[in-house]
């Protein structure tokens, strides 16, 4: 959590790093702050708030937005609550020296007293004014360079940190390091310039260059210079690799929709298609998945497939659980990933853990596969973000290829897991031959068609839209599905919660009964999968004991069902489609549902209060 957008070089620097923490928001915004070096002075700027409220500051403010360099932070509150003194950046308290964190140093109270002893004073209760101040006490004590003081002070600090730090008395350098959270170089020309940010996002239109730092690495960046990269434990030096950016200009952008939920809903048709593209070839009804079939012997003969993942990401690794028991008949265990990590769970070399992350950022997550790998498991990740740690850290995976996803509330990224992860079922299914080749064939001839279906379903907007408008005002809703929609239904409501802020659960339907039937009145709107297959009887069944107790039905159907439309208060259609991929399509009317709500409601729909994207603490 938390956004770093920094930059050295000839330009102002100001539009630069405020752009740039404009793209990172999604990692945090409780606060946000900025630093520009004009040469002479430190100009800092800082409030709690979002980015636009620094830029109505730093308006008023208009000389300090002069100089060539500056770093700046938009946070996501760890220690100390969101202010203006806890917000980033900190200065050390000779204030030559100032630096942006994202991250948390656990063992920053020890340091704090051991500081204040040394005669340090503290202004905020933040753990990385700690961490300058440990930076500039090694500085003094060793009479050495930022490079060696920001190395020795990481080898004393407990957590996990991204920085950047300069120091005015070095104005040509800044030094930049990472354990647990993100951090890119972007290098410009002849490297006259270079950009610092915790994703390339903030750099993409002026370099496609970037190096991204591995844990434990630190760099120092020098104007004119070839960045140096060193480890920080053990001093050797790393040969940076640079990598070119397939990130463009238009995919952050939001492209003319309202906002980035509402673009990212609708690029699911090509997204979809994205994620399919050299995978599924449907003409020769064939899946051509690499990662699988160098692995395939591990895959067949795994005692079981363990799924870890948080958020949505863990409902994608529900669905992956009835689709891989379904499909290839190998046992799925689905944990969240904070669980997995701490409860010494059983995991033998037998085991393949399959890590879904969209960030690949995600601490948890990360922690989980680095526990599965050091028992022996195999582990695979689906990730989305290219380069991101989880998808270095995995043995092998897919990337699901959904583009660039910035609302906060997860959309395509989830589609395309699925897809994915379908994709891993079908073949593994077609691989041991739990699936004969007509059922395998009518998969892919199914699947083939998902694109074109979910873009035919993104035409009910409207009419979701209407639908919105006659329970916004809902404080409490519930969503039900059974067997692959169970997931879906656990989706839909944490969609709604997370950007409507309106509590709603999601509840496997024949559970209902068990507890949030007493609930149910006639206030209480219930959305019900009711999809023609699957369990239809039994859904219609769960939907009269509803009625029976008043409840408001919005039921998601099979085009051209009439059972359920005689009952139900209203009907979404979706096309049809085998039972195990209705996954794919039951999701997008409750992703819209949600957003025309949080909408009407005039909620922030990219970002939510309280939460953030990439969740890089634990
Ligand atoms: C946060 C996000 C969710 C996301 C979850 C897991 O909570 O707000 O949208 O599902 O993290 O993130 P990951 O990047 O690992 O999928």
């Amino acid at each position: 959590m938390c956004g770093i957008s920094a930059y050295i070089g000839y330009r102002e620097a100001y539009p630069i790093v405020v752009n740039g923490l404009k793209r990172l928001e999604y990692r945090g915004y409780d606060s946000a702050g900025l630093v520009i070096y004009d040469g002479k002075k430190m100009q800092l700027s800082k409030t709690k708030g979002k980015v636009s409220d620094l830029e109505l500051i730093t308006d008023k403010e208009e000389g300090r937005k002069k100089g060539n360099i500056g770093m700046g932070h938009t946070r996501w509150a760890t220690h100390g609550v969101p202010n203006d003194i806890n917000s980033h950046p900190h200065f050390s308290q000779s204030g030559d020296l100032v630096i942006v964190h994202n991250g948390i140093i656990e063992n920053y109270d020890t340091i704090r007293k051991e500081l204040i002893t040394r005669g340090y004073v503290f202004e905020s209760d933040t753990d990385t004014e700690v961490l300058i101040n440990l930076i500039e006490e090694v500085k003094l004590n060793e009479g050495c360079k930022l490079g060696k003081a920001v190395q020795l002070a990481l080898t004393s600090v407990v957590g996990a940190y991204a920085i950047a730090v300069f120091d005015k008395t070095k104005p040509d350098e800044l030094v930049v390091a990472r354990l647990g959270s993100p951090i890119a170089i972007g290098v410009g020309k002849e490297k006259k310039e270079f950009f610092i940010a915790s994703d390339a996002s903030p750099f993409v239109e002026y370099t496609k260059n970037a190096i991204y730092l591995e844990d434990e690495e630190m760099a120092i960046i020098k104007i004119g210079k070839k960045v140096k990269v060193r480890k920080i434990h053990d001093d050797s030096i790393v040969d940076p690799i640079i990598q070119k950016l397939q990130m463009s200009l238009e995919q952050i952008e939001k492209g003319g929709y309202d906002h980035f939920m509402l673009k990212e809903i609708h690029e699911q048709p090509k997204a979809i298609t994205d994620t399919f593209r050299g995978r599924m070839l449907a003409k020769e009804n064939m899946i051509k998945m690499s990662s699988i079939e160098d692995n395939l012997d591990k895959f067949l003969n795994a005692d079981r497939i363990i799924i870890v993942a948080c958020g949505t990401s863990w409902h994608a690794g529900l669905v992956a659980e009835y689709l891989i028991e379904d499909m290839a008949r190998i046992p799925v265990e689905v944990e969240y990933a904070s669980e997995f990590r701490y409860r010494n769970p059983i995991i033998t070399d037998k085991d393949i853990v399959i890590a879904i992350s969209q960030s690949g950022e995600t601490a948890d997550t990360l922690a989980a596969i680095k526990l599965a790998k050091s028992k022996g498991a195999f582990v695979y990740g689906v990730c989305n973000v290219v380069g991101s740690s989880i998808a270095r850290e995995t043995h092998t995976g897919a990337y699901t290829h959904a583009g660039p996803e910035i609302g906060v509330a997860s959309t395509k990224a989830f589609t395309t897991q699925i897809t994915v992860l379908t994709l891993i079922a079908l073949k593994l299914g077609q691989a041991n031959k739990s699936l004969s080749d007509e059922v395998f064939e009518n998969y892919i001839q199914k699947m083939e068609l998902i694109p074109k279906q979910v873009e035919k379903l993104l035409e009910i907007d409207e009419h979701v839209k209407s639908i919105a408008a006659v329970y916004k005002d809902a404080t409490n809703c519930l969503y039900l599905g059974r067997g692959f929609n169970f997931p879906v239904a656990l989706e839909g409501a944490l969609k709604l919660k997370e950007i409507s802020y309106i509590h709603a659960e999601g509840y496997p339907a024949a559970e209902m009964k068990h507890g949030p039937i007493a609930l149910i009145d006639e206030n209480m709107p219930i959305f019900v999968i009711a999809t023609n297959k699957g369990h239809y009887e039994k859904v219609v069944s769960n939907i009269q004991e509803i009625k029976a107790r008043s409840g408001k039905i919005i039921a998601v159907v099979t085009e051209g069902d009439t059972q359920v439309r005689d009952i139900a208060d209203h009907v979404i259609e979706i096309p049809d489609t085998e039972d195990a991929l209705t996954p794919l399509l039951t999701t997008i009317p409750f992703q819209l549902l949600s957003y025309h709500i949080a909408v009407m409601l005039n909620k922030n729909v990219d970002q939510p209060r309280n939460l953030a994207k990439s969740v890089t603490v634990e």
